[in-house]
């Protein structure tokens, strides 16, 4: 078929496809949530009906997106990794990062009502996003580190400023009170003055949510003879584990690995 006078136009698109061989990073960003989480009154530091519908949506990314090797959540962010060789949209970077905003928030709103039976959404909750490519697993393990670190160190913060503005102080007096203060410090002042050890608190708080596929025995079928026939299968799963040493990375081998 002939091209239009107007075809010329597509030649202006830019060929955003990201370099091979590299794994890809989309994190995103709830926009305004401090706004958003004060609004729909969310718990203060942490309020784990909302982190779990966070996980709950990146679990269905995991499972309608097979490229998508692990996810990790923290407050309102979320970072997916697609492993190096996706072909997804021929690797355009607009697609993939267009598609995981849009699926992710189109879930947000879908699930909110089984998180919130008795809070109806008051604004569209809505994420910005960014992709970045690493050339190797050994820094996509260091980027994950780097968020885990984050969500420790805001946790622990967060934890103790709730906790003297609740034990009376204005927000400014326990933002001046922490300033300068430690890890160590911190810790001493949740279980001194707040009798809070912090390592017992909840993981989810103090370690995020990994999203990623376990793999499971299964019993598929009964054969003849009445024997459970077990069949190994992978199985979409969110944990609150430590990501930082070796360990996980050790037990799950497959998810980042090198082709
Ligand atoms: P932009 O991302 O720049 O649009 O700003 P933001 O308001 O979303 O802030 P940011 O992403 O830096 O931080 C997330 C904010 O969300 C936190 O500062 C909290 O105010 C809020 N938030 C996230 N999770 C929770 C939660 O579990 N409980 C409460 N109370 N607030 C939360
Ligand atoms: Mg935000």
């Amino acid at each position: 078929m002939a091209n239009s006078k107007y075809e010329y136009v597509k030649k202006f698109e830019e060929d955003d496809r990201l370099p091979p061989s590299n794994w890809i990073v989309v994190r995103i960003d709830g926009c305004h949530f401090h706004r958003f989480s004060a609004e729909h009154e969310f718990e203060k530091p942490n309020d784990e009906k909302a982190l779990n519908l966070m996980n709950a949506c990146a679990l269905a990314m995991l499972e309608q997106f097979s490229d998508i090797v692990f996810a990790y959540g923290v407050s309102d962010e979320y970072s997916f990794i697609w492993k190096e060789t996706t072909v997804f949209y021929q690797r355009r970077a607009s697609k993939m990062l267009s598609l995981c905003v849009s699926y992710f928030t189109s879930m947000y709103v879908s699930k909110w009502k089984d998180f919130f039976p008795h809070k109806e959404l008051k604004g569209p909750p809505y994420f910005d996003g960014r992709v970045v490519c690493y050339p190797k697993s050994k820094i996509i393990r260091d980027y994950l580190a780097w968020r885990q670190v984050d969500c420790h160190i805001n946790n622990q913060y967060n934890t103790c400023f709730w906790m003297l503005v609740k034990s009376g102080k204005t927000e400014k007096e326990a933002q001046e009170f922490l300033k300068g203060t430690q890890a160590k410090d911190k810790n001493e002042l949740l279980f001194q003055q707040f009798g809070i050890n912090y390592d017992k608190l909840p993981q989810i708080f103090r370690k995020g949510s990994s999203v990623y596929r376990e793999k499971v025995e299964n019993i598929v079928k009964v054969d003849g003879n009445g024997n459970p026939v077990r069949r190994m299968q992978s199985e979409v799963v969110v944990d609150h584990m430590d990501i930082i040493g070796p360990k996980f990375w050790s037990e799950h081998p497959y998810i980042l690995k090198e082709e």
